[in-house]
C-alpha cells in the first residue's frame, strides 16, 4: 500500500493547484491556500492564506498544517503580466518561495517548486536540465533566482519546470484553454504569438510526475516536463479552436519578439519519462481530454 503524505499545496486555489489537489486527494491528505476565491473540491482543507512573503505566517501556516510535502503552486505564468506587476511578481515567486522554503524545513518538509520554461533564453529549444538556464524575460529571471536559492538551501527539494500546462482551470481561476474558449464561445479577436515556441504538456502528468517524486522520495533534482510537440501559442489556439469547432477567423498572429525571430523554449523531458514510466501523450490526444 501507498504512503499517505499530509501535502500542503500553496496556491492551491490556482488552476494548476487545483488539478494537483483533484490527483492527489486520491492517495493522500491535501490542504490547499486560498487568498481570495476558491472552489470547494470534496476531502480538501482549504485554508485562507495572506502575506506569502512574510516568514512568520508562513511559518504558522507550516506549523498548523505540518506537511511531509509542500508544493508551491504560486503566482501566474504570464510573462507579461510579470513585465507589468515586477514587485508583486518577485514577490510570490522569489521571496514567497524562499520564505515558505525556510518554514517547510523546519517541519523537514519537502519542496516541490513549480518552475517554468521561461528561464530559458529562447535561442536553441529542446533545453535539457543541464543546460544552463539564461532567462531573458522578468519571470524567468524570478524563478531562477528563487531556483538557485533553494537549490543551496534545501537538502530535500525537487524543482520542476513546466512548459505551458493544458487543462480546465475553475470559474475563479480560469485556465489559459479556459480563457480561449471563451474567445471562441462569445467570438472575441484573440492576438497569439507565432513566434515564441513551446512544447505544452497536460496538467495530469504534472500531477503523476509529483506522485512518483513523492512515492519514490526524489530529492534534489531539477526535472523537466514538456509535451511531444513543439509548436507556437497561435498554431496551438487554432489546434484548440478547431477541437471544438469554433471560428478561427477570430484569431490572429502577433508577431513579437527581438528582430521578430522565432524563440523556441522547448524542454527536453527524457529524464522525466524514465521516472513516469508511461507513454507522454500526444498533443491532440490532450486536446481530446480538454473536450
Ligand atoms: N499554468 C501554466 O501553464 C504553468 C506552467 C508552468 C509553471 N506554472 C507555475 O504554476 C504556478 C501556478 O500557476 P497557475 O496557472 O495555477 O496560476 P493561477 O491559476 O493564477 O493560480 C495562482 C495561485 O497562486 C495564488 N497566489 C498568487 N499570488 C499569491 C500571493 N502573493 N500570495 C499567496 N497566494 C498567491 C493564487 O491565489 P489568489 O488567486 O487567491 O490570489 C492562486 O491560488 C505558478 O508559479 C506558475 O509559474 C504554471
Amino acid at each position: 500500500m501507498k504512503n499517505k503524505n499530509r501535502i500542503l499545496i500553496v496556491g492551491g486555489s490556482g488552476f494548476v493547484g487545483t488539478q494537483l489537489a483533484k490527483a492527489l486527494v486520491r492517495n493522500h491528505e491535501v490542504s490547499c491556500t486560498y487568498r481570495n476565491e476558491f472552489t470547494a473540491l470534496p476531502g480538501i482543507d482549504y485554508i485562507p492564506f495572506h502575506g506569502i512573503h512574510e516568514k512568520d505566517r508562513c511559518t504558522s501556516l507550516i506549523q498548523k498544517v505540518k506537511p511531509e510535502v509542500v508544493i508551491f503552486a504560486a503566482g501566474s505564468n504570464d510573462p507579461e503580466r510579470a513585465e507589468k506587476e515586477v514587485n508583486q511578481s518577485q514577490t510570490v515567486h522569489l521571496t514567497g518561495a524562499n520564505q515558505m522554503l525556510t518554514a517547510a524545513e523546519y517541519a523537514k518538509a519537502k519542496y516541490i517548486y513549480l518552475s517554468s520554461d521561461w528561464v530559458f533564453s529562447g535561442m536553441d529549444g529542446n533545453f535539457g536540465e543541464a543546460d544552463t538556464a539564461i532567462p531573458f524575460h522578468g519571470l524567468g529571471k524570478t524563478k531562477l533566482g528563487a531556483e538557485n536559492y533553494i537549490r543551496s538551501r534545501s537538502l530535500n527539494h525537487v524543482i520542476i519546470r513546466c512548459a505551458p500546462l493544458l487543462g480546465r482551470g475553475t470559474l475563479d481561476h480560469p485556465s489559459w484553454v479556459d480563457q480561449l474558449r471563451e474567445a471562441g464561445v462569445f467570438e472575441r479577436p484573440r492576438v497569439l504569438s507565432d513566434r515564441s515556441i513551446h512544447n505544452p504538456v497536460h496538467v495530469r502528468e504534472l500531477a503523476l510526475l509529483i506522485e512518483r517524486v513523492i512515492e519514490n522520495d526524489i530529492r534534489n533534482k531539477t526535472l523537466h516536463l514538456g509535451g511531444l510537440t513543439r509548436i507556437s501559442e497561435y498554431q496551438l489556439a487554432l489546434k484548440i479552436f478547431k477541437t471544438f469547432g469554433y471560428d478561427v477567423k477570430h484569431l490572429s498572429p502577433a508577431k513579437t519578439g527581438p528582430q521578430n525571430a522565432i524563440q523556441d523554449y522547448s524542454l527536453n523531458s527524457t529524464q522525466t519519462l524514465k521516472l513516469l514510466k508511461t507513454e507522454p501523450l500526444l498533443l491532440q490526444q490532450s486536446l481530446d481530454l480538454l473536450k
